[in-house]
Order: structure tokens, then C-alpha cells, then sequence
């Protein structure tokens, strides 16, 4: 029988069924996708960096990042080396330097003259606004870091951050970085068995969360989450929580545990704002964050302080074209995912940017909210995902061409490929707002959780941009697309994407499991860093990604296991085996399509064990990762080992005749699943 259940509460997904032949047809027209766009005279006259930074990166890498270290960050002691490769795959980078975070995103700035300058200008989902400048900024994060000691926090511990997308979001990171913290930020869509999970691997002493948020007009809670987390036995020695403070929010009745929970108001606000910030050493860790790979667990991935400063600050600077004195920027990611901390929570802060931060969903109260807060703020720097545009495109030119977009001057993408249909409206209808001379140049930027900071993307005032593809590595990154053996392809072919040299903003391990940063990355190719992704490299040598090759899928540009969500669905009784794919998706990219057998006990009820199914795998792992399709079906195809053959059933999720099943251990399976589904 065939059955399909629509997902609602997937974030940026307005479920659309998935359009499989549409979606195929849009790899092979990127393929021969030959338009290009080169800067505006005017603006590569204005341009914050030339031609001349790829050659001056040739010639010495870690020189190179040797001088953006020193020109970007303001060090409490200057660093010896640049980089140790000595014992790859782990690297050091500006070795014996010390630095402090918070002091370069805040203090500095204020001390320099720029108290005054709008930091943050936050505009929360229900209208209220507020902005922070440099110096008021800076005062919230020296009494959070004051308030935080008080609670036992102390240098190398670890903090859980689980809030929404507020400023305190943003205070509570930096005010971990200005303590030498490691703060470890779970995104709020992610359930409370997530959320322990991610507490107990790192052992966080301190939770730091709200009572709640706004989606949609409603508010939302999360700190049931935290309760229901930290009050359940772990699966190993329990948690190590000692303190949570509550940021009031939405104003929402809360459980309250004495001596435990604390309110944001009477801790941080009573805090002292004489804080004194005192250099880290280069590689302490900065933070956590763990992202889905090909296993069922989560991993924490690390990164320190120096390298992860200069890199994110650089390709801030250079790829967006960051004037900071007069540029307004946005970058709608949640600090929930990797580029809500290099590209809202530090580098821009780093770089003495004005930003804007928004709490809500695009279509809160109605559709045209983005565009409103563009022409509000006079954005003039935008970066987001794929599957916004696309979101935008299905609404309809007409709402933002009722807003004065004419401010905006460089567009970002980022977090999945981006089709050259979208970008074409990315550029025709966000970026050509106005009485421009030229649109605004578009960066697609590919990076990852692991890279920390941006790696494949044009430079607005060099690069002659085309639509669909990432282009070129950024001056002083060594990136490659190399067949099975790891030998680089000719132009005009497609492989592995890798990275051959390290670079400073890298990964430095997998919390707590050394063997697994190498198994996991440098070992498929053993010098070089596998990324996961395929990429293909054009006539020009300019690289357009094409998706995970692994297990791993990309979801609304969120990053989810196959393997992760096939275990929260065999943990539920009534399931027996699970196989989960990543299938096209016109609006998301990719959607979860998850077969499933029940077991011999089960019964059958039709849309309601589907039901039950996609909600117990949002209690497992998170709403985000409910499954828009649930197909039962009588087997799955593997393999003679046992493999299950995913690439068949994304065949069947994508609605095209099913590949070579030679290779199955038994070859009727196919059209057991085809007869099922016909049913
Ligand atoms: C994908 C997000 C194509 C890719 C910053 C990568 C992209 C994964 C792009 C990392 C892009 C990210 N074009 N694909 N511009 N940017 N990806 O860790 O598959 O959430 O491996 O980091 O997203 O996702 P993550």
C-alpha cells in the first residue's frame, strides 16, 4: 500500500511533493550551464581584495595565513610558527600565540573607538526589535562571563547552549570564548534524547537555554526539552549538569528545578561588567558541534581558537566584500548549525560589522517578512541557503517586489548546491532591486561543520561568477577533485571532492575519539582530507558540488544521517528493519523517504502507524528529521553481505525504474517492493 505523510514542521520546508525527473533534469542542465557574470568595473575597483591574494597564497601558504593572523586578530602574544604539520592529520596553527576571542569580536573595537556602532540589530519573530552596540554588547558578554564563573564554570569546562536565535545566543558564546569555555550549542529543533545524548558525550557542567520561542506567531517552548533531558538516567553515567540559566523570552510557564535553574534577569543581570579577557592559547578548544556523519552517533566536531578566528574572519572580509563602516550584514542561519557561529556569532564581530539577526520563520506574519527586514535595515550583505531562495521562488516575484531591496549589494549561499534556476532569481529578483547599474554578485560558498569556515567560493570582485557552481578554492586553500585512486581529475570530469593541504579554520578531531577523525576523514585518501561530497571540475577548472556521496543527506541544508534516522526507526516495536534515503526534493534539495517492515506482530494500521512512526523519530532525534515518506514494504534489497543496496530504493523514492539489481542476494526483491507499492 501506498501511503505518504506531508512533513509540517520540517524549518524552510513548505512540503511540496518531490518533483524526481524535475530535479534530474536540473544536474544535467547545470552541467551544461555556461552563463557567466563578471564584477562590475565599479564594484572591483571597490573591492576589499584583488586578483593578487591567490598569488601571494601560492607562493606561501601558511605565510599567507601568517599575515591574515596577525592583520585580523589582536594578539596578547604573537605566535612562533605558523603551522605544525608535524603530526598530521592533526595541526597546529600559529603556534605559542595566544589570543582571546571576545576580547577581538568586542573590546577591542570599543577600546579602538567603535563603542557606538550598531553590533547587533535584532528583530524577534513577534515585532520587537532592539539593537546592541559594540560597547552595550560588550558589557551583556562581561557580565555573562562574571555570571558563568560564579556558577563553577571554569576554563576547559564545557557549556550547553540550547536557545533560539536570540542575542543571548550570541552572549553566551562569547562569553564562554572570553572564559577559555567550550561551548557546545544544540540547535533547538533537536529533541530532548538528542539533547542528552550531546550533553553526556561532552560532560557540560552548565546548560544554558530559554523557556522558549516564536514560530509561526506561537510560541514554542524548550525548556521542557532541558527537563526532560537532564532528568533522565543517561546511557552512561548520567549528566554532569550542575546549573541551567533560563533566558525569559516568550514568557511561557516553566517547570522549575531550585538550586539548579536560574533566571538569565538575576544571574547575568546582576553579574558585574568589570571583566577582564586573558589570552587562550592558539589551538584551546573553542567549541563543539556535532553533526551527523555515516554512523548512527553524532559527532562532536572540534575546533580551536586561532586558525578558526583568522580563517572566518578572512573569508568574511574577503567574500562578502565586508566594508565594515558602511555595510549592513545578514546571515539568516540559526547559531544552531556551523554558519550561525563563523558567520553571525564570530566573524562578523570579529570584523567590526553591523549585522542583523532574526528570531523567526520567513512567512511570520506573512510572507514578505525577509524582505521587510531588509528594506528596515537597509541590508546590504545576504547570505542564506538554497532551499530559501527556492521557498521564495514557489511564493512568487511579486512579494519582494513590493520592498526597496535596492541596499543590497553581495548575495551568499550556502549549505547544499544551489541550482542555476535559483540563482538566476537570487540574482534578478533579490539582487537587481532598484536603479542598480549591475546585480549584485552572487558567492556560492562551499565549506562544511569539519571546515569551519568557507573554502570554495568566488571573490565578488574578481571572479567571473556562474550560476550553479562554487568556482574556485579561496586563496591559501588546497582543495581537489581526485578519482578512486586519488589522482586528480582533468577538467571537464568529476570525482571526490578533497582538501590536500591543511588550512587553519580545520577540524582538530572528533571530541573525545581521536581514531575516528582519522578513519572518518583521512583514510579513504590517505593525505588528503575527504570531504564527502562529489564534485565534478568544468572546462575551466571551476568546480560545481554535486551532492554527498556517503550516507550522509542534506536536508533544507541541514545535515542528516541515513544510518541515524534508520536506528530511531528500528527502536520503535513495531518496526523490524528501516532503510532511509535521501530523495530529490524541489524545494528542500532532499527529503527523508524511509522504508520500513513491520514486524510479524505488528499491526498494520495504515496511516496511523505511519504517524506514529514519523513522531517517534522526532522524539528520537528531532522534528527536522521526521521522515516526509514512510513506505512499508515487505523486504529491503541487499546485497549478498548484507548491505542494503539505498541506491535502488532512492530509484523507487525518486520514481524512476529501478537500477542494475544484479548484485542482490535475491532478485525478486525489487518487484516485491514495486508490487507493494502498487497496491
Ligand atoms: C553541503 C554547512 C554544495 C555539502 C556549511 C557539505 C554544499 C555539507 C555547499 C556540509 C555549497 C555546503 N554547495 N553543497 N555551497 N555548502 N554544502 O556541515 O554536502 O552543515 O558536505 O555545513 O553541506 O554541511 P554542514
Amino acid at each position: 500500500m501506498m501511503r505518504f505523510t506531508m512533513s509540517q514542521d520540517t524549518p524552510g520546508s513548505t512540503a511540496t511533493a518531490a518533483n524526481p525527473t524535475q530535479q534530474g533534469d536540473a544536474l544535467e542542465n547545470l552541467l551544461h550551464e555556461n552563463r557567466k557574470f563578471a564584477p562590475s568595473e565599479d564594484f572591483a575597483a571597490n573591492a576589499v581584495v584583488g586578483a593578487e591574494v591567490y598569488a601571494e597564497a601560492d607562493a606561501d601558504r601558511p605565510a599567507f595565513w601568517a599575515k591574515q593572523a596577525r592583520e585580523l586578530l589582536t594578539w596578547d602574544k604573537d605566535f612562533t610558527q605558523a603551522l605544525d604539520w608535524s603530526n598530521p592529520p592533526f595541526a597546529k596553527w600559529f603556534v605559542g600565540g595566544e589570543v582571546n576571542a571576545a576580547y577581538n569580536a568586542l573590546d577591542r573595537h570599543v577600546e579602538n573607538g567603535l563603542g557606538d556602532r550598531v553590533a547587533i540589530y535584532f528583530e524577534g519573530e513577534p515585532g520587537d526589535s532592539r539593537a546592541y552596540t559594540y560597547a552595550e554588547l560588550t558589557e551583556e558578554v562581561k557580565k555573562a562571563a562574571n555570571a558563568f564563573e560564579s556558577l563553577g564554570v571554569a576554563k576547559g569546562d564545557r557549556v550547553a547552549v540550547y536557545l533560539p536565535m536570540i542575542p543571548e545566543a550570541v552572549i553566551t558564546l562569547l562569553a564562554c570564548a572570553r572564559i577559555g569555555a567550550v561551548h557546545s550549542v544544540v540547535f533547538g529543533g533537536f529533541s530532548a534524547d538528542a539533547l542528552r545524548s550531546r550533553i553526556e558525550d561532552a560532560e557540560a557542567k552548565l546548560v544554558v537555554t530559554a523557556d522558549g520561542t516564536y514560530r509561526r506567531g506561537k510560541p514554542s517552548a524548550l525548556k521542557p526539552a532541558v527537563d526532560e533531558a537532564l532528568s533522565r538516567e543517561g546511557d552512561g553515567n548520567g549528566h554532569t549538569v550542575q546549573n541551567v540559566v533560563v533566558v525569559k523570552r516568550n514568557g511561557q510557564d516553566v517547570d522549575w528545578t531550585e538550586g539548579r535553574d536560574h533566571w538569565w534577569a538575576d544571574t547575568v543581570g546582576a553579574a558585574s561588567a568589570e571583566h577582564t579577557a586573558v589570552g587562550h592559547d592558539s589551538e584551546h578548544p573553542l567549541f563543539i558541534l556535532y553533526t551527523s556523519g555515516t554512523t548512527g552517533k553524532p559527532k562532536g566536531i572540534l575546533h580551536t581558537t586561532g586558525g578558526y578566528l583568522t580563517q572566518t574572519a578572512y573569508t568574511h572580509k574577503a567574500v562578502f566584500d565586508l566594508h565594515p563602516e558602511t555595510d549592513v550584514y545578514w546571515c539568516t542561519a540559526d547559531v544552531g548549525w556551523v554558519t550561525g557561529h563563523s558567520y553571525v556569532a564570530y566573524a562578523p564581530l570579529i570584523n567590526g560589522a553591523t549585522q542583523v539577526m532574526y528570531e523567526g520563520t520567513p512567512d511570520s506574519p506573512h510572507q514578505g517578512r525577509w524582505w521587510e527586514i531588509v528594506q528596515k535595515y537597509k541590508v546590504s550583505i545576504l547570505y542564506t541557503a538554497p532551499t530559501a531562495i527556492r521557498t521564495f521562488m514557489k511564493w512568487g516575484r511579486d512579494i519582494p517586489d513590493k520592498y526597496d531591496l535596492s541596499s543590497i549589494r553581495v548575495l551568499g549561499s550556502v549549505g547544499e548546491p544551489i541550482n542555476p534556476e535559483a540563482w538566476m532569481w537570487y540574482r534578478d529578483v533579490i539582487g537587481n532591486s532598484g536603479a542598480k547599474q549591475s546585480p549584485a554578485p552572487i558567492v556560492d560558498t562551499w565549506w562544511q561543520t569539519e571546515t569551519g569556515a568557507q573554502m570554495i567560493a568566488p571573490l565578488p570582485g574578481v571572479t567571473a561568477t556562474k550560476p550553479g557552481s562554487a568556482q574556485v578554492p579561496l586563496p591559501g586553500i588546497a582543495v581537489d577533485v581526485v578519482d578512486e585512486n586519488g589522482a586528480s581529475v582533468p577538467n571537464g570530469h568529476g570525482g571526490f571532492l578533497v582538501i590536500r593541504e591543511p588550512w587553519p579554520a580545520m577540524l582538530r578531531g572528533i571530541w573525545g575519539d581521536p581514531e575516528r577523525f582519522k578513519e572518518t576523514y583521512w583514510s579513504r585518501f590517505e593525505t588528503m582530507y575527504f570531504a564527502g561530497d562529489g564534485a565534478k571540475k568544468d572546462e575551466d577548472g571551476d568546480i560545481w558540488l554535486l551532492g554527498r556521496v556517503d550516507d550522509v543527506m542534506n536536508i533544507s541544508g541541514h545535515r542528516l544521517s541515513t544510518t541515524e534516522i534508520e536506528s530511531a526507526l528500528v527502536s520503535h516495536p513495531a518496526v523490524a528493519e528501516a532503510a532511509v534515503v535521501g530523495a530529490a526534493d524541489e524545494t528542500t534539495g532532499q527529503a527523508v523517504v524511509a522504508f520500513v517492515i513491520l514486524r510479524g506482530d505488528a499491526v498494520d494500521s495504515g496511516d496511523e502507524i505511519v504517524q506514529d512512526l514519523r513522531n517517534h523519530v522526532g522524539k528520537e532525534i528531532g522534528p527536522i528529521a521526521k521522515p516526509k515518506i514512510i513506505l512499508v514494504v515487505p523486504e529491503l534489497p541487499k546485497t549478498r553481505s548484507g548491505k542494503i543496496m539505498r541506491r535502488l530504493l532512492k530509484d523507487v523514492a525518486e520514481g524512476r525504474e529501478a537500477g542494475d539489481a544484479t548484485t542482490l542476494a535475491d532478485n525478486t526483491v525489487m518487484a516485491q517492493i514495486a508490487a507493494s507499492l502498487k497496491k
